[in-house]
Protein backbone atom coordinates (compact mmCIF):
# COMPACT_ATOMS: atom_id res chain seq x y z
CA UNK A 1 0.00 0.00 0.00
CA UNK A 2 1.01 3.89 -1.02
CA UNK A 3 1.59 6.04 2.57
CA UNK A 4 -1.04 7.91 2.68
CA UNK A 5 1.00 11.28 1.84
CA UNK A 6 1.76 9.75 -1.22
CA UNK A 7 -1.71 8.89 -2.30
CA UNK A 8 -2.91 12.96 -1.87
CA UNK A 9 -6.48 14.16 -1.77
CA UNK A 10 -9.21 11.74 -3.18
CA UNK A 11 -11.51 12.95 -5.63
CA UNK A 12 -13.89 13.39 -2.56
CA UNK A 13 -11.92 15.35 -0.52
CA UNK A 14 -11.08 17.77 -3.84
CA UNK A 15 -14.79 17.86 -4.48
CA UNK A 16 -15.73 18.72 -1.07
CA UNK A 17 -13.17 21.63 -1.04
CA UNK A 18 -14.82 22.67 -4.56
CA UNK A 19 -18.32 22.41 -3.27
CA UNK A 20 -17.71 24.87 -0.53
CA UNK A 21 -16.21 27.36 -2.25
CA UNK A 22 -18.83 27.38 -5.28
CA UNK A 23 -21.45 27.31 -2.21
CA UNK A 24 -19.52 30.42 -1.13
CA UNK A 25 -19.89 32.56 -3.89
CA UNK A 26 -21.84 32.79 -7.55
CA UNK A 27 -18.96 33.32 -9.68
CA UNK A 28 -18.07 30.08 -11.82
CA UNK A 29 -14.35 30.85 -12.63
CA UNK A 30 -13.19 29.47 -16.11
CA UNK A 31 -9.77 30.96 -15.80
CA UNK A 32 -7.49 30.04 -12.74
CA UNK A 33 -4.38 32.48 -11.90
CA UNK A 34 -1.27 31.32 -9.34
CA UNK A 35 0.52 34.39 -8.00
CA UNK A 36 4.33 34.13 -7.74
CA UNK A 37 5.81 36.19 -4.59
CA UNK A 38 5.57 39.46 -5.51
CA UNK A 39 3.46 39.41 -7.98
CA UNK A 40 0.07 39.48 -5.80
CA UNK A 41 -1.03 42.33 -7.15
CA UNK A 42 -2.76 40.47 -9.58
CA UNK A 43 -5.40 39.69 -7.83
CA UNK A 44 -5.86 43.27 -6.76
CA UNK A 45 -7.04 43.66 -10.37
CA UNK A 46 -10.37 41.53 -9.98
CA UNK A 47 -13.92 43.24 -9.73
CA UNK A 48 -16.27 42.33 -7.44
CA UNK A 49 -13.95 40.47 -5.53
CA UNK A 50 -15.02 37.83 -2.98
CA UNK A 51 -12.16 36.79 -0.98
CA UNK A 52 -11.31 33.77 1.48
CA UNK A 53 -8.33 32.93 3.20
CA UNK A 54 -6.38 29.72 3.32
CA UNK A 55 -7.20 28.89 6.67
CA UNK A 56 -10.73 29.13 6.19
CA UNK A 57 -11.31 26.40 3.39
CA UNK A 58 -11.80 23.03 3.88
CA UNK A 59 -8.75 20.64 3.28
CA UNK A 60 -6.90 23.89 2.09
CA UNK A 61 -2.62 23.76 2.72
CA UNK A 62 -1.62 27.15 4.94
CA UNK A 63 0.94 29.77 2.99
CA UNK A 64 4.30 30.18 4.90
CA UNK A 65 6.00 32.39 3.10
CA UNK A 66 6.96 36.29 3.00
CA UNK A 67 5.34 37.69 0.28
CA UNK A 68 2.81 35.50 -0.38
CA UNK A 69 -1.34 36.35 1.33
CA UNK A 70 -2.25 33.22 1.72
CA UNK A 71 -6.05 33.79 0.55
CA UNK A 72 -8.30 33.07 -2.74
CA UNK A 73 -9.77 35.59 -4.55
CA UNK A 74 -12.76 35.35 -6.66
CA UNK A 75 -13.62 37.71 -9.30
CA UNK A 76 -13.69 38.71 -12.93
CA UNK A 77 -10.54 40.15 -15.02
CA UNK A 78 -11.15 42.26 -17.90
CA UNK A 79 -14.46 40.46 -18.23
CA UNK A 80 -13.98 37.11 -17.82
CA UNK A 81 -14.94 35.10 -14.51
CA UNK A 82 -11.61 34.22 -12.47
CA UNK A 83 -10.08 32.29 -9.30
CA UNK A 84 -6.70 33.58 -8.11
CA UNK A 85 -4.13 32.26 -5.73
CA UNK A 86 -2.68 34.82 -3.85
CA UNK A 87 0.02 32.87 -2.60
CA UNK A 88 0.93 29.10 -3.63
CA UNK A 89 2.71 26.43 -1.61
CA UNK A 90 5.81 24.85 -2.52
CA UNK A 91 8.13 21.76 -1.76
CA UNK A 92 10.36 23.85 0.57
CA UNK A 93 7.81 24.57 2.97
CA UNK A 94 7.26 20.43 3.78
CA UNK A 95 4.20 19.73 2.45
CA UNK A 96 3.98 16.34 0.27
CA UNK A 97 3.88 17.49 -3.39
CA UNK A 98 0.26 16.23 -3.69
CA UNK A 99 -1.04 18.92 -1.01
CA UNK A 100 0.87 21.86 -3.21
CA UNK A 101 -1.19 21.02 -6.17
CA UNK A 102 -4.32 20.36 -4.58
CA UNK A 103 -6.15 23.59 -5.41
CA UNK A 104 -5.14 22.88 -9.65
CA UNK A 105 -7.53 20.27 -8.71
CA UNK A 106 -10.23 22.43 -7.01
CA UNK A 107 -9.90 24.53 -9.97
CA UNK A 108 -10.78 21.84 -12.40
CA UNK A 109 -13.34 20.88 -10.34
CA UNK A 110 -14.99 24.19 -9.85
CA UNK A 111 -15.20 24.46 -13.77
CA UNK A 112 -11.11 26.29 -14.68
CA UNK A 113 -10.33 25.65 -18.24
CA UNK A 114 -7.15 27.85 -18.31
CA UNK A 115 -4.51 28.05 -15.86
CA UNK A 116 -2.19 30.98 -15.63
CA UNK A 117 0.95 30.45 -13.47
CA UNK A 118 3.39 33.44 -12.65
CA UNK A 119 6.50 33.11 -10.68
CA UNK A 120 9.91 34.74 -9.63
CA UNK A 121 13.18 33.16 -11.03
CA UNK A 122 17.19 33.49 -11.32
CA UNK A 123 17.92 34.01 -14.75
CA UNK A 124 20.30 31.71 -16.02
CA UNK A 125 20.46 32.62 -19.57
CA UNK A 126 23.28 35.44 -19.91
CA UNK A 127 21.07 37.36 -22.29
CA UNK A 128 18.51 38.04 -19.56
CA UNK A 129 18.42 41.23 -17.50
CA UNK A 130 16.99 41.56 -14.20
CA UNK A 131 13.43 43.00 -14.85
CA UNK A 132 12.90 40.69 -17.84
CA UNK A 133 9.85 38.55 -17.84
CA UNK A 134 10.20 35.02 -19.63
CA UNK A 135 7.51 33.24 -21.22
CA UNK A 136 7.56 29.36 -20.33
CA UNK A 137 7.86 27.66 -23.21
CA UNK A 138 8.59 24.51 -21.31
CA UNK A 139 10.40 23.47 -18.20
CA UNK A 140 13.04 20.88 -16.63
CA UNK A 141 11.71 18.41 -13.53
CA UNK A 142 14.22 18.20 -11.17
CA UNK A 143 12.18 16.79 -8.32
CA UNK A 144 10.62 14.29 -10.89
CA UNK A 145 13.99 13.20 -11.73
CA UNK A 146 14.54 12.41 -8.19
CA UNK A 147 11.05 10.78 -7.99
CA UNK A 148 8.97 13.25 -6.51
CA UNK A 149 6.45 13.82 -9.02
CA UNK A 150 3.01 14.60 -7.83
CA UNK A 151 1.48 12.59 -9.66
CA UNK A 152 3.26 9.24 -8.28
CA UNK A 153 0.78 6.71 -6.03
CA UNK A 154 -2.55 5.93 -7.35
CA UNK A 155 -3.90 7.38 -10.25
CA UNK A 156 -8.07 8.37 -10.01
CA UNK A 157 -8.99 8.31 -14.16
CA UNK A 158 -11.33 11.03 -13.22
CA UNK A 159 -8.91 13.24 -13.65
CA UNK A 160 -7.16 12.19 -15.95
CA UNK A 161 -4.73 9.64 -17.31
CA UNK A 162 -1.52 7.14 -15.65
CA UNK A 163 1.29 8.55 -18.18
CA UNK A 164 -0.34 11.89 -19.31
CA UNK A 165 1.73 13.74 -22.13
CA UNK A 166 4.27 16.65 -21.25
CA UNK A 167 5.17 17.94 -24.61
CA UNK A 168 2.46 20.09 -24.39
CA UNK A 169 2.79 21.55 -21.43
CA UNK A 170 2.89 25.14 -21.96
CA UNK A 171 -0.24 25.48 -24.96
CA UNK A 172 1.56 27.00 -28.02
CA UNK A 173 -1.57 29.00 -28.79
CA UNK A 174 -0.89 30.80 -25.55
CA UNK A 175 2.59 31.46 -25.93
CA UNK A 176 2.09 33.12 -29.46
CA UNK A 177 -1.06 35.76 -27.74
CA UNK A 178 1.56 36.42 -25.21
CA UNK A 179 4.28 37.43 -27.97
CA UNK A 180 1.60 39.14 -29.54
CA UNK A 181 0.15 41.05 -26.40
CA UNK A 182 3.43 41.74 -25.34
CA UNK A 183 4.46 43.64 -29.03
CA UNK A 184 1.24 45.66 -28.80
CA UNK A 185 2.31 46.80 -25.36
CA UNK A 186 5.61 47.81 -26.83
CA UNK A 187 7.08 45.27 -24.35
CA UNK A 188 9.31 44.11 -26.74
CA UNK A 189 12.80 44.92 -25.16
CA UNK A 190 12.24 42.41 -21.69
CA UNK A 191 9.62 39.77 -23.19
CA UNK A 192 11.78 36.55 -23.53
CA UNK A 193 10.68 33.09 -24.07
CA UNK A 194 12.96 30.24 -22.48
CA UNK A 195 13.02 26.74 -20.71
CA UNK A 196 11.98 27.22 -17.04
CA UNK A 197 13.67 24.56 -14.21
CA UNK A 198 12.02 23.61 -10.94
CA UNK A 199 14.12 22.93 -7.80
CA UNK A 200 12.95 21.63 -4.55
CA UNK A 201 15.22 24.45 -2.42
CA UNK A 202 14.68 26.62 -0.40
CA UNK A 203 18.31 26.97 -0.57
CA UNK A 204 19.43 29.25 -3.81
CA UNK A 205 21.65 27.06 -6.34
CA UNK A 206 25.44 26.88 -6.09
CA UNK A 207 27.76 28.18 -8.82
CA UNK A 208 28.45 24.38 -10.13
CA UNK A 209 24.32 23.86 -9.58
CA UNK A 210 23.71 26.99 -12.05
CA UNK A 211 26.42 26.64 -14.42
CA UNK A 212 25.04 22.76 -14.70
CA UNK A 213 21.26 23.95 -15.39
CA UNK A 214 22.61 26.31 -17.82
CA UNK A 215 24.04 23.56 -19.99
CA UNK A 216 20.93 21.36 -19.72
CA UNK A 217 19.08 23.98 -21.38
CA UNK A 218 17.83 25.71 -18.60
CA UNK A 219 16.78 29.70 -19.27
CA UNK A 220 15.68 30.44 -15.45
CA UNK A 221 15.85 28.54 -12.37
CA UNK A 222 12.93 28.75 -9.46
CA UNK A 223 10.98 26.14 -6.97
CA UNK A 224 7.42 26.93 -7.97
CA UNK A 225 4.82 26.35 -10.70
CA UNK A 226 6.28 23.08 -12.61
CA UNK A 227 4.53 20.64 -9.84
CA UNK A 228 1.08 23.07 -10.51
CA UNK A 229 1.53 22.59 -14.52
CA UNK A 230 1.46 19.03 -14.84
CA UNK A 231 -1.57 18.14 -12.53
CA UNK A 232 -3.22 20.70 -14.34
CA UNK A 233 -2.36 19.45 -17.66
CA UNK A 234 -3.62 15.50 -15.99
CA UNK A 235 -6.76 16.86 -15.76
CA UNK A 236 -6.76 18.19 -19.25
CA UNK A 237 -6.37 22.23 -18.29
CA UNK A 238 -4.43 24.52 -20.61
CA UNK A 239 -1.56 26.39 -18.95
CA UNK A 240 0.08 28.98 -19.70
CA UNK A 241 3.29 30.07 -17.32
CA UNK A 242 5.49 33.35 -17.19
CA UNK A 243 8.66 33.80 -14.98
CA UNK A 244 9.65 37.36 -13.50
CA UNK A 245 13.62 37.76 -13.29
CA UNK A 246 14.10 38.70 -10.26
CA UNK A 247 17.68 37.53 -9.91
CA UNK A 248 20.68 36.88 -12.16
CA UNK A 249 22.12 33.22 -11.14
CA UNK A 250 25.50 33.25 -10.27
CA UNK A 251 27.52 31.53 -12.59
CA UNK A 252 31.28 32.60 -11.99
CA UNK A 253 33.29 32.92 -9.18
CA UNK A 254 34.74 36.24 -9.25
CA UNK A 255 31.02 37.48 -8.91
CA UNK A 256 30.17 39.35 -5.56
CA UNK A 257 25.98 38.72 -6.31
CA UNK A 258 24.19 36.43 -3.94
CA UNK A 259 20.53 35.29 -4.46
CA UNK A 260 18.51 36.88 -1.69
CA UNK A 261 14.13 36.88 -1.47
CA UNK A 262 14.37 40.44 -0.63
CA UNK A 263 15.82 41.20 -4.45
CA UNK A 264 12.78 38.71 -5.54
CA UNK A 265 9.87 40.55 -4.09
CA UNK A 266 11.80 44.06 -4.84
CA UNK A 267 11.78 43.23 -8.47
CA UNK A 268 8.38 42.00 -8.05
CA UNK A 269 7.27 45.68 -7.31
CA UNK A 270 9.27 46.87 -10.32
CA UNK A 271 7.78 45.37 -12.66
CA UNK A 272 4.70 44.10 -11.58
CA UNK A 273 2.58 46.61 -13.34
CA UNK A 274 3.44 45.53 -16.95
CA UNK A 275 3.24 41.76 -15.55
CA UNK A 276 -0.27 42.19 -14.59
CA UNK A 277 -0.80 44.84 -18.02
CA UNK A 278 -0.06 41.87 -19.67
CA UNK A 279 -1.91 38.77 -18.16
CA UNK A 280 -5.37 40.86 -17.83
CA UNK A 281 -4.99 41.79 -21.59
CA UNK A 282 -4.52 38.35 -22.41
CA UNK A 283 -7.17 36.95 -20.73
CA UNK A 284 -9.09 39.70 -22.02
CA UNK A 285 -9.10 37.69 -25.40
CA UNK A 286 -9.32 34.10 -23.99
CA UNK A 287 -12.35 32.14 -25.95
CA UNK A 288 -13.78 29.18 -23.53
CA UNK A 289 -16.21 26.24 -23.47
CA UNK A 290 -13.65 24.25 -25.15
CA UNK A 291 -13.44 26.60 -28.04
CA UNK A 292 -9.65 27.44 -27.53
CA UNK A 293 -9.77 29.62 -30.82
CA UNK A 294 -7.11 31.41 -28.11
N1 LIG B 1 16.92 30.42 -7.69
C1 LIG B 1 15.84 29.70 -7.33
N2 LIG B 1 14.65 30.23 -7.14
C2 LIG B 1 14.52 31.56 -7.33
C3 LIG B 1 15.60 32.35 -7.71
C4 LIG B 1 16.87 31.76 -7.89
O1 LIG B 1 17.88 32.40 -8.22
N3 LIG B 1 15.13 33.62 -7.81
C5 LIG B 1 13.80 33.57 -7.53
N4 LIG B 1 13.43 32.32 -7.22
Amino acid sequence: MFPESAAGYSYDECQVTADWLLSHTELRPLVGIVCGSGLGGLAKMLKDPVVFKYKDIPNFPQSTVHGHAGQLVFGTLNGKPCVCMQGRFHLYEGYPIQKITLPMRVFKLMGVETMIMTNAAGGLNQDYKVGDIMIIKDHINMPGFAGNNPLAGPNDERFGVRFPCMSDAYDRKLVQLAQEVGAELGFGDFLREGVYCVLAGPSFETIAECCMLHRLGADAVGMSTVHEVIVARHSGMRCFALSLISNRAVMDYDSQEKANHKEVLETGELRAEQLQKLVSSMVGRLEHNNNYAC
